[in-house]
C-alpha cells in the first residue's frame, strides 16, 4: 500500500497552537481580518464570555469579515477599520492590559487589491505591542508569505526582530512549510512576565 504524508496546512497549525492555549471567556486579538477566517475562529473559540479586537487596513475586508461571523451569531467582535500600528493605542481606550492570543495573516486580501499589502514598519510595530500585552503562556501567530514583492523582506525583518526576544521570557518556533516557496509560520510564546 503506498503511504500518503498530509502535510498539515500552515493556517490549521496556526490555529492549533491558539487552540492549545485560549479559553472562553479570553480577549485575543486578530491583526489581519482579510477573509474573516481567523477572526472566525477565534470568536467561536472565546465564545460569547469572551472579546476579539480585529484589525484590517480595509473597510472592504471588515465588512465582509463581518457578513461570515453574522451566521456565527457571536456578538464577541469589535472591528478596527485601521492601520495594526495601532494595537497599543486602541489596547489602552479599551482598557485591556493583557490578551490571551494574537493572530497575524499577512500579505494582501485573497481576491483583493494585491498592492494593499502589510507592510515591514507597521507589522513590526503591531508585533511588539502584541508581544507587550501578551499575557504569560499567551501565544501570537504571524503567518507570513514570501511569493510577493516585499514578502521575504517582510519575514526575514520579523525573524531578525524575533530572534533578538530574550529567550528567558519568550519561546519562537519557525516552520518553514516543505517548499522554499512556502509561507512561514512564525510562533511565540510568552513563558514569563518581562515586566517583572
Ligand atoms: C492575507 S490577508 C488576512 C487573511 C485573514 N486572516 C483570513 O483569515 O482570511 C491580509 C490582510 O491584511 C490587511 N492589512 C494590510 N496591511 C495592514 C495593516 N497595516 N493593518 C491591518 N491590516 C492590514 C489586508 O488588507 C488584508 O486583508
Amino acid at each position: 500500500m503506498q503511504k500518503v504524508e498530509i502535510m498539515p496546512q500552515l493556517t490549521d497549525l496556526a490555529h492549533a497552537a491558539v487552540s492549545k492555549v485560549v479559553h472562553k471567556g479570553d480577549v485575543v486579538v486578530d491583526a489581519t481580518v482579510g477573509n474573516g477566517h481567523d477572526t472566525t475562529f477565534l470568536s467561536e473559540l472565546v465564545g460569547t464570555e469572551g472579546r476579539v479586537l480585529a484589525f484590517d487596513i480595509q473597510s472592504v475586508a471588515i465588512k465582509q469579515a463581518l457578513e461570515r461571523l453574522r451566521n456565527s451569531g457571536h456578538q464577541n467582535v469589535t472591528w478596527f477599520a485601521m492601520d495594526h500600528a495601532h494595537l497599543a493605542e486602541v489596547l489602552q481606550e479599551e482598557g485591556i492590559s493583557e490578551v490571551k492570543a494574537v493572530m497575524f495573516n499577512l500579505g494582501y486580501l485573497p481576491g483583493g487589491d494585491h498592492e494593499i499589502v502589510t507592510r515591514i514598519d507597521s507589522t513590526l510595530k503591531a508585533i511588539h505591542a502584541g508581544l507587550q500585552a501578551l499575557i504569560v503562556n499567551g501565544v501570537m501567530t504571524i503567518l507570513a508569505y514570501i511569493g510577493h514583492p516585499g514578502g521575504l523582506d517582510e519575514a526575514e525583518a520579523i525573524e531578525t526582530f524575533l530572534n533578538k526576544l530574550n529567550p528567558e521570557f519568550y519561546e519562537t518556533q519557525f516552520d518553514y512549510g516543505n517548499s522554499p516557496k512556502s509561507p512561514r509560520l512564525l510562533i511565540v510564546k510568552k513563558t514569563a512576565d518581562e515586566r517583572r
